[in-house]
């Protein structure tokens, strides 16, 4: 019993030792200001904090690692959300998005907040000040439809549908 235990936890180590070789991609790709959020709607410092402070690592080109990044199989449970963020919302490509498309992101983002599922609870583990308050979560969604609201509709006769 004591044997294979041994054995138990000298295999866990190498198996440990060995996945350490495959780490993750860390390099963001270039942010090319006229695809921001910023050029497309207008962000003020307030909005841009709460977006730094909570959202702008899964959701912009401009994803600050952590060190545990660097420990798997930590970094590709992170990577895999980092990816998967981008690809939902990406705030760096945001202005290449159709009008359409721009206004459904914003009317979710109001909505992923007030329902708590954003930012991701897995994140909040550790950034205790990605933690959004009450009066973030107002603010967020005041101007998410404020701007939404700004966006130019391509001409349609049909109204819009979600
Ligand atoms: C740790 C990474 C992470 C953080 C931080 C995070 N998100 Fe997300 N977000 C994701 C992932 C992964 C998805 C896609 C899967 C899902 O919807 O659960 C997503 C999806 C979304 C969507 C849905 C887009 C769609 O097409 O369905 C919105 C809107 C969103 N996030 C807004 C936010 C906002 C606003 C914040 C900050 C308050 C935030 N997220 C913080 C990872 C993150």
């Amino acid at each position: 019993m004591k044997k294979a235990l041994k054995f138990a936890g000298i295999s866990l180590a190498i198996a440990f030792v060995a996945i350490q070789f495959f780490q993750i991609g860390k390099t963001n790709l270039t942010i090319v200001q006229a695809n921001t959020l910023e050029t497309s709607v207008s962000v003020p410092p307030d909005i841009a904090l709460i977006l730094g402070r909570s959202c702008n690592d899964c959701h912009t080109n401009n994803t600050v690692y952590p060190w545990y990044a660097s420990v798997q199989p930590f970094g590709w449970f992170l990577k895999d959300h980092i990816d998967d963020g981008k690809r939902h919302l990406n705030f760096s490509e945001f202005n290449t998005y159709a009008a359409k498309k721009k206004v459904k992101k914003l009317e979710e983002i109001c909505e992923q907040v007030e329902s708590a599922e954003m930012p991701l609870p897995s994140y909040l583990w550790i950034h205790r000040d990605a933690v959004l308050s009450e009066s973030d979560r107002k603010a967020l969604c005041g101007w998410a439809n404020e701007q939404k609201g700004k966006i130019d509709e391509p001409m349609t006769n049909t109204p819009l549908v979600n």
